[in-house]
């Protein structure tokens, strides 16, 4: 058995049961979540053959940080859940393995902390109904090195959870999930997330910060379109994990459409949801992704063994992309093409 599929339920054993099913859980009747790993494997390969593959390399970089694999760790909250330096051991992890960290601003770590640490990390960002705490946040995400700013778009409401029991959020402190909120007498409506986000979001973000765009969230051709006619440098196709809209597309469907709108543009394409072997990795690349961002299985390595538990998975998934780039016939990740894949 492959130790990545170990991880889940050592990680269960270690976890309260609250905090283990916040980790794992979807959103409603939990159907996107259930079908993100089974619409990656139903792709089928066209393998090239006769193509030296004696060497293969896969780096390459993601807005210009170079990266040993196109294998990055997506933002999650309630890090200090799975491990008492939570985001931290996160970040040594992400740097052994010289990937880039998504960090959530709803970390329980300061910002400032991780440029500290040496990590290359991207700020994630709900933009909230009161400006004010966002303009704060992404303030004190450029003073600690953020290289970009991650805008969340499929959240204008937290989807809604059918839990039973104890919540993870019984069990944790705001310390522990709003590390980077600033200080002040903040109403519950201050802190909701903003439902009137637009395209004009994406310039105003770049403009505050001076840092490049990604926008998280996009399902369709069109919506990518309107991000990078508007400036982003990349967008996630994502459906956060199935835990915002259950029933949306599976990334692995979304993402053609989305890769194909978006060539000549110069915007980056990025996907995350259900990635958990090398030839989903591979799929997602040859599908048009620049990387793919891994969520839960990250959670779930942090939970296990910290730091090095983080490191081993990064560099685990990239050695089954490197067999699995040999094996279609191409030593790069950038030489990758569609017509390597067909539906099952
Ligand atoms: C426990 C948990 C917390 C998450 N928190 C955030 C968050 O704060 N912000 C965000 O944009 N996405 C968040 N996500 C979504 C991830 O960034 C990512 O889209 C998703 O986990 C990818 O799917 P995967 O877990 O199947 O790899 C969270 C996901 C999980 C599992």
């Amino acid at each position: 058995m492959r130790w990545i599929d170990t991880l889940e339920a050592a990680a269960a054993e270690k976890l309260p049961e609250a905090v283990h099913r916040y980790f794992r859980q979807g959103s409603a009747g939990g159907v996107s979540v259930g079908e993100a790993v089974a619409a990656w494997s139903a792709y089928r390969f066209r393998p090239r053959v006769l193509n030296d593959v004696s060497s293969i390399d896969l780096s390459t970089t993601v807005l210009g940080t170079p990266v040993d694999a196109p294998i990055l760790v997506a933002p999650s909250t309630m890090q200090r859940m799975a491990d008492p330096d939570g985001e931290i051991a996160m970040a040594r992890g992400v740097l052994a393995a010289k990937s880039v960290l998504g960090v959530s601003s709803n970390a329980g770590t300061r910002f400032a902390e991780f440029g500290a640490a040496g990590v290359p990390w991207w700020l994630q960002i709900y933009i909230l109904r009161n400006r004010t705490i966002t303009e704060r946040m992404l303030d004190a995400a450029v003073e600690g090195g953020a290289r970009a700013i991650v805008l969340t778009v499929d959240t204008p409401v937290v989807g809604r959870k059918e839990d039973d029991g104890q919540t993870v959020w019984e069990l944790s402190q705001p310390g522990q999930f709003l590390a980077n909120l600033p200080e002040g007498d903040w109403s519950d409506d201050d802190l909701d997330k903003a439902d009137d986000l637009s395209p004009d979001s994406i310039g105003w973000l770049a403009e505050r910060t001076g840092l490049p765009v990604v926008v998280k969230g996009v399902l369709r051709g069109d919506d990518a379109k309107r991000c990078a006619d508007a400036g982003a440098a990349g967008v996630i196709v994502s459906n956060h994990g199935g835990r915002q809209l259950d029933g949306s597309i599976p990334t692995a469907r979304a993402l053609p459409e989305v890769a194909e709108a978006l060539v000549g543009t110069g915007t980056e394409v990025y996907v995350d949801g259900g990635i958990r072997r090398g030839e989903h990795v591979l799929t997602a690349l040859a599908l048009g992704a620049r990387a793919v961002f891994v969520g839960r299985p990250a959670l779930w390595a942090l939970t296990v063994d910290s730091s090095a538990g983080v490191t081993r998975l990064l560099t685990d998934l990239a050695e089954e992309l490197d067999h699995t780039l040999c094996l279609v016939g191409h030593p790069t990740p950038g030489s990758l093409t569609p017509d390597l894949i067909v539906p099952s």
